[in-house]
C-alpha cells in the first residue's frame, strides 16, 4: 500500500500561509510535485487532496458513489437554523430540490430580465465620480448584489449590503473553508448581521406573498414556498430561510469577484479592452440588448471564459469520502476529509500552453483547449455543479457590456500588480482600484 506524501509546511502551522494565499495557485505547484494525491495540513486541519485532469474526470464519472457534501456544509445549515440545504444535501433528496430550484436560478430567469439588469448596473455607474479612485471588488458587489435580488427574488437588498457581504464571509470562512476560527461569529457585528440577514430574509418571503409575480413564471422564492407548502415534510419551516438566502449566498461573492477579475484582466490588456469596447458599442448600437444580441458578444465572452481559467473564485471542492476507492496508486479511506482540486488543470502545459498567459484565442472553434472533460471547472463538477452558472454567465456579461459601453476606465494606481484575496472565495485583493476617466453615454 503506497502511503500518500504529505506535503511539508512551514512547523505548526503547516501550509496555512500558502493555502491562505493564491489558493489554486498552492494546489497546482503542490501537484506537479507530489502527484494527484497529497495531504495537506493547515491549522488544526488535515485534508487529503484530489488533483488533475484524472481527479477531475473521477469526480465527474464516479464522484456521486464516493463523495458527500452533508460534512463540509452542515455547519453552515446550523447557522442558519436548517436541518439541511441544497449544497449539503446528497443523493436522491438533492436531486429532487435541485430540480424544484432549478427554474429559479437559471439563465432564462436573468434573460427575462436583461433591462432591469441593464439599468441597475447603469444606475450605480452614474454615480461613480471621474478621475477618483474606486474600490474593485466593492464596487462590483454593489452592482451583483443588486441584480441578484431584483432579478431572483424581487427584492431590492441594498440596505442590506454591508451586512449581507459580512453575514456570508463570517459563515462561509468559519465553517466551510475553515480560514478563520470560529470565535468570528461570536462578536457583537456578527450577531447584528445576522439578525439583519434574518430580518431581511423574512421581508423577502412577505414581500413576495403581498405581491407575487402575475405576469411572470413563478420565481425562486415562489417555488420555494410551494414546495415547502406542498410536501412539509421534505422541506420544513426550519429550512426555508436557508433556501430563500441561497442565492446570496452561494452567488454574491463568486458573481461578484468574478466580475471584479474581468474588470482586472481587461484593465491590465488594453488593446483587449479596446476591441472588446467596440464590439459591445456594436451590439448596443443596434437597440435593446436580447439573449441573441449577448450571444453576438464572442470577444467579451471569450474574455470571462479565460478569466475564469485563470483566475477562478471557487478553486476547489470540499467532500467527504463515503465509500474508499482506489485513485493513482494510492487507497482512500472512508470517512477521510477530501479536496477535489478541481481548477488545477487550469494551468496545466499539456491542456493549456503557456498557461500563465492570457489568451482568449484559447477558445476558438479550432484551438478549444478546454474542449476536454475535466479540463475546465470554474463551476464545479459533477451532481452539485453550479446550478447559477448560466445565470453568472449572462449576469457578468452584462454588467461588462454596460460598464464598458458607459466609461473610460483605467487601473489606480496603473502599475497595479494582481495579489489575489483568499477570503472567502479568491478576488483581487483591496488594492485593486480603478478610476473613471469619462463617461461615454
Ligand atoms: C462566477 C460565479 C460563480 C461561480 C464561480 C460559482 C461556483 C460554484 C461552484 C464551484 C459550486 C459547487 C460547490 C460544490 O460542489 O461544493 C456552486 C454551487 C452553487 N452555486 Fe454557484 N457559482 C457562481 C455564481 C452563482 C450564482 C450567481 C448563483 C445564484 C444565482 C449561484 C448559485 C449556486 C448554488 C445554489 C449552488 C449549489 C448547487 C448544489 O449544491 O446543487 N452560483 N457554484
Amino acid at each position: 500500500l503506497n502511503v500518500i506524501p504529505n506535503v511539508s509546511g512551514i512547523p505548526i502551522i503547516g501550509s496555512a500561509l500558502e493555502l491562505f494565499g493564491d489558493i489554486r495557485a498552492f494546489f497546482t505547484a503542490q501537484y506537479l510535485q507530489h502527484g494527484p494525491v497529497y495531504r495537506v495540513k493547515a491549522l488544526h486541519h488535515r485534508f487529503t487532496v484530489l488533483a488533475g485532469l484524472d481527479a477531475n474526470v473521477f469526480t465527474i464519472r464516479h464522484g456521486k458513489h464516493h463523495f458527500r457534501s452533508k460534512e463540509t456544509w452542515q455547519q453552515q445549515d446550523i447557522v442558519f437554523g436548517a436541518r439541511r440545504s441544497l449544497v449539503s444535501m446528497d443523493g436522491a433528496d438533492h436531486i429532487y430540490l435541485r430540480k424544484k430550484q432549478k427554474r429559479g436560478y437559471s439563465r432564462g430567469m436573468i434573460e427575462l430580465n436583461i433591462p432591469q439588469t441593464i439599468k441597475i448596473a447603469q444606475h450605480e455607474i452614474q454615480q461613480w465620480p471621474v478621475n477618483q479612485s474606486l474600490p474593485g471588488l466593492y464596487s462590483m458587489q454593489k452592482i451583483i448584489t443588486e441584480q441578484l435580488g431584483r432579478t431572483i427574488a424581487d427584492f431590492s437588498p441594498k440596505e442590506y449590503l454591508d451586512d449581507l457581504v459580512y453575514f456570508i464571509r463570517t459563515v462561509q470562512t468559519t465553517t466551510v473553508t475553515k480560514q478563520r476560527p470560529r470565535f468570528f461569529r461570536y462578536t457583537p457585528r456578527f450577531y447584528r448581521a445576522h439578525r439583519r440577514i434574518l430580518a431581511m430574509g423574512q421581508k423577502v418571503i412577505d414581500n413576495h406573498l403581498q405581491y407575487p409575480p402575475e405576469d411572470r413564471p413563478q420565481n425562486l422564492i415562489g417555488d420555494i414556498l410551494s414546495l415547502a407548502r406542498e410536501d412539509p415534510e421534505f422541506l420544513p419551516a426550519s429550512d426555508i430561510m436557508v433556501a430563500i438566502l441561497g442565492p446570496f449566498a452561494a452567488g454574491l461573492d463568486t458573481a461578484a469577484s468574478a466580475t471584479t477579475f474581468v474588470l482586472y484582466a481587461l484593465l491590465k490588456h488594453p488593446d483587449l479592452m479596446a476591441d472588446v469596447t467596440s464590439e459591445v458599442d456594436s451590439v448596443f448600437g443596434r437597440g435593446e440588448l436580447t439573449p441573441s444580441r449577448i450571444k453576438e458578444c464572442d470577444l467579451l465572452h471569450r474574455t470571462i471564459l479565460e478569466t475564469m481559467r485563470m483566475y477562478p473564485t471557487a478553486p476547489a471542492l470540499q467532500r467527504t469520502v463515503t465509500k474508499p476507492f482506489e485513485f493513482g496508486d494510492y487507497t482512500i479511506q472512508a470517512n477521510e476529509p477530501i479536496i477535489i482540486a478541481s481548477t488545477v488543470p487550469h494551468y496545466l502545459a499539456e491542456i493549456y500552453p503557456n498557461p500563465e498567459i492570457f489568451d482568449i484565442d484559447r477558445y476558438t472553434p479550432h484551438r478549444k483547449e478546454n474542449r476536454q472533460p475535466g479540463s475546465y471547472a470554474p463551476f464545479g463538477l459533477g451532481p452539485h455543479t453550479c446550478i447559477g452558472a448560466g445565470f453568472a454567465e449572462t449576469q457578468i456579461m452584462l454588467t461588462i457590456a454596460t460598464l464598458l459601453h458607459q466609461t473610460e476606465l483605467a487601473l489606480a494606481p496603473k502599475d497595479y500588480h494582481l495579489h489575489i484575496d483568499p477570503i472567502p472565495t479568491p478576488s483581487p485583493d483591496r488594492h485593486f482600484r480603478f478610476k473613471v476617466l469619462r463617461h461615454r453615454h
